[in-house]
């Protein structure tokens, strides 16, 4: 059984005093202990990690980053890397979204290092893949999202593959408002699962594989009803702590209903 795993990407929005806000409240409205049987993770800009990890100090949420060099440590101006996010309290890292792709041209083999590092500091990476409109237009969704896969997956021995989780993305979802079906979505995941079979073996099971893309309240029940959605990746929705306690609850009566 996978836990299912609700991760709040807030890209470039907050600063410390917001983070600080929407701390308290979110844990406000997960007293209800029904609502902690999901994993909960937020992923704050680099410089509200720490304010955000005092913040959740003694709460069920845990903390994520967006980004990781692929380097421990060196003369790489700019870049973070995952023993410094493990020593802020990150459990989790996305890497390869698709902004990070297509704004700063960032490779599949880039990202393949940097999941790797993440898994050698103690870190989960949630490791993203999706295509554009043209391309599913073109019927070329299962090429494309196999190859990112393949060319982005951490080269680590089997046992390691229940740390990973892989989130698809569809480019044309992200932030339009418009979510793939939960029948489009599970197409997607069973090709990711059946890939990851080829690779990991039977670990591939303990795998989460997440869909992201418009994300809502009023979405996420079908999603995770379906067998290899076992969470959401989710931006504009998760940035105020009502609408995403809404998606955790909302979730998890889907999941837990007979
Ligand atoms: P939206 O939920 O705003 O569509 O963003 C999805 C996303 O990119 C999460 O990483």
């Amino acid at each position: 059984m996978r836990r299912p795993l609700l991760v709040a990407n807030w890209k470039m929005h907050k600063d410390r005093g917001e983070a600080r806000v929407y701390a308290d409240a979110l844990r406000d409205a997960l007293t209800d202990p029904e609502l902690g049987a999901g994993e909960i993770v937020i992923a704050p800009p680099f410089t509200a990690l720490e304010t955000l990890a005092a913040a959740l100090v003694g709460s069920p949420i845990a903390l994520g980053a967006q980004d990781v060099s692929p380097e421990a440590e060196g003369a790489h101006t700019g870049e973070v890397s995952a023993p410094m996010l493990a020593d802020l309290g990150c459990k989790y890292c996305i890497v390869g979204h698709s902004e990070r792709r297509g704004q700063h041209g960032e490779t599949s083999a880039q990202v393949s290092a940097k999941a790797g590092a993440l898994l050698k500091a103690g870190l989960r990476p949630i490791l993203c893949v999706g295509e554009t409109q043209a391309q599913r237009a073109a019927g070329k969704t299962a090429e494309i999202v196999a190859e990112q896969l393949q060319v982005s997956l951490p080269r680590i021995d089997p046992p390691a593959a229940g740390n990973l989780v892989v989130a698809y993305e569809p480019i044309w979802a992200i932030g339009t408002g418009v979510t793939a079906t939960p029948e489009q979505a599970q197409e997607v995941h069973a090709l990711l699962r059946k890939h990851l079979r080829t690779v990991f073996g039977a670990e591939a099971e303990k795998v989460r594989l997440q869909y992201g893309g418009s994300v809502g309240p009023g979405n996420i029940q079908a999603l995770m009803s379906q067998p290899d959605i076992d969470g959401a990746l989710i931006g504009n929705a998760s940035l105020t702590p009502e609408t995403f306690g809404q998606i955790i609850a909302n979730s998890y009566l889907e999941n837990t209903s007979p």
